[in-house]
């Protein structure tokens, strides 16, 4: 199947089941981004069924990488069957576990992290991470208007710690879920400086 495929069938399925994918709309960043910055190695924190995954990798090539860490098993091994049917199992992989456990454990740079998995801890993930990121490496955090309580102490300091570049992109008229109702969200955007 063609990856395009994959994402509009997790795209039908996800208002019924109430998963809380990025979606079509939100997702565009995640294009603009790669598009932007040409990342070769990216880090995912919370892959759900693959979605933002398979958003990211169609634009990847041979020797460019996306590691995900995912928590739920059960749904780790969905996200690997939407990779293979995708046909991008060779750029993706997933590391199942808790990113608390994780993120501090990992090894190499990244040139680009989504962050989409527990908000109040994503500014514990960044800075799991942050000594593999370099100069331009980019990072993206879904959901800042949505859950902006819980992700206030991570955007004070992408936005103030002077060591990031950080935007904030506003998507009022968000994916639509079963209910109909729009759901808009926001998602940072820092540069590493
Ligand atoms: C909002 S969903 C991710 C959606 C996905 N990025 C997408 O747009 O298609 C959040 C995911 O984070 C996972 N998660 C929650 N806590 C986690 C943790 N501590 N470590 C890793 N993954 C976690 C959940 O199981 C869930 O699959």
């Amino acid at each position: 199947m063609k990856p395009e495929a994959v994402l509009e069938s997790i795209e039908s399925d996800a208002p019924k089941r109430g998963l809380p994918i990025i979606g079509p709309v939100r997702g565009k960043i995640l294009d603009e981004t790669i598009a932007k910055f040409k990342p070769s190695k990216i880090l995912e924190v919370g892959t759900l069924v693959g979605y933002s995954a398979i958003r990211m990798g169609r634009h990847l090539e041979k020797g460019q990488k996306i590691t995900c860490v995912e928590i739920d098993e059960k749904i780790a091994k969905v996200a690997r069957s939407n990779f293979e049917k995708a046909g991008l199992s060779d750029l993706i992989e997933v590391i199942v576990g808790d990113a608390r456990n994780v993120l501090p454990k990992l090894e190499g740079s990244l040139d680009m992290v989504f962050l989409d998995a527990v908000k109040v801890d994503y500014i514990f993930y960044l800075r799991s991470v942050e000594r593999l990121l370099h100069k331009g490496s980019v990072v993206l955090a879904d959901n800042v208007k949505s859950h902006a309580d819980e992700v206030a102490d991570y955007l004070e300091y992408v936005r103030n710690s002077g060591k990031y570049t950080s935007t904030y992109r506003d998507f009022p008229l968000g994916y639509r879920m079963a209910s109909g109702s729009p759901e808009g969200d926001a998602v940072e955007v820092s540069v590493r400086l």
